[in-house]
């Protein structure tokens, strides 16, 4: 047991859920030809469902508490309460807003404010994936490899900008700041 893993919570999580993924994703591996290329962009599964942040910090607690500090972490309680259901700022304001399993109202509170996966996607499939980790002895290199590539260290496709937009050339959206 390395150090690595000591201090994480969730080791009794349920093996159930990790079902097929994981062995679907293994042959994908075992099945690609080796291009003979060290480093490879890898693409986490695809279809992937937010889960919101508590999931996440039950395995991540270290990051969790640091984003608690982050004004990201606010980004929703900072609306003034007559913006709180508008869609024209849901969508930088709150995590995966207009997609299926994303933000949508109270229900979803887990995903008000720029939570972890606003920045790293959605991470349903990592999350099962990532049980594994829980109940083995030992964590190999390759097993680690693959919980790791499940999930997107930072979303491509300039993801800060996507809703950074405001700054220096363009001004904030306007709002009634009462
Ligand atoms: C069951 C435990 C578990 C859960 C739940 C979990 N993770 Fe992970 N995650 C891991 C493990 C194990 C690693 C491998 C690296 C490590 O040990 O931290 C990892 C790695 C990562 C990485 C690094 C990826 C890379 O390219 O190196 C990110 C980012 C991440 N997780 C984000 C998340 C987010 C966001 C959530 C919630 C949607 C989440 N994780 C839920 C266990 C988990
Ligand atoms: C395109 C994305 C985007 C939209 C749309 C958006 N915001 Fe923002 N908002 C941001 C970002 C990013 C910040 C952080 C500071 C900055 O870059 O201006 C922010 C900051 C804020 C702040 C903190 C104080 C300030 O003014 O800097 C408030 C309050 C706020 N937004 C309210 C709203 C309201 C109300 C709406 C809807 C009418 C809205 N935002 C729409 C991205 C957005
Ligand atoms: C505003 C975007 C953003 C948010 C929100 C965010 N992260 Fe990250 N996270 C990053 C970036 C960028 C990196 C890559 C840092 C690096 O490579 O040094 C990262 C790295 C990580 C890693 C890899 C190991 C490490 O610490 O470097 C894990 C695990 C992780 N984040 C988990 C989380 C969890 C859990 C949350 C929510 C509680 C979260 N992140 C929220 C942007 C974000
Ligand atoms: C889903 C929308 C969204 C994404 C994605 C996002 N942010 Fe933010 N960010 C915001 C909002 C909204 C605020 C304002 C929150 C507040 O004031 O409470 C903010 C605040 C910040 C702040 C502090 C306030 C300031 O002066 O601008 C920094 C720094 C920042 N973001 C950097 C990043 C970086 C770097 C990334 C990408 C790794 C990122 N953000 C991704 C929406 C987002």
């Amino acid at each position: 047991m390395s150090a690595l893993w000591q201090g994480r919570n969730g080791r009794t999580i349920m093996a159930s859920l990790l079902g097929l993924s994981l062995a679907v994703l293994a042959i994908v591996l075992l099945a690609k030809p080796d291009s003979g290329v060290a480093e490879v962009a890898v693409t986490p599964p695809p279809n992937q469902e937010y889960i919101g942040t508590k999931k996440c910090a039950a395995c991540h607690f270290p990051q969790f508490r640091i984003w608690r500090t982050d004004e990201h972490s606010k980004a929703f309680e900072i609306l003034p309460a007559k913006y709180q259901e508008d869609a024209a700022c849901l969508k930088c304001h709150t995590t995966g807003f207009g997609t299926p399993t994303g933000y949508k109202d109270a229900s979803t509170k887990s995903l008000a404010s720029i939570s972890c996966e606003a920045c790293h996607g959605p991470g349903s499939e990592h999350a099962k994936i990532a049980l594994r980790t829980v109940e083995e002895e030992e964590i190999t290199p390759e097993l680690e490899q693959i919980v790791r590539d499940s999930i997107y260290k930072v979303q491509p496709g300039n993801i800060c900008i996507s809703c950074h937009e405001a700054k220096r050339h363009k001004a904030h959206l306007d709002y009634d700041k009462e």
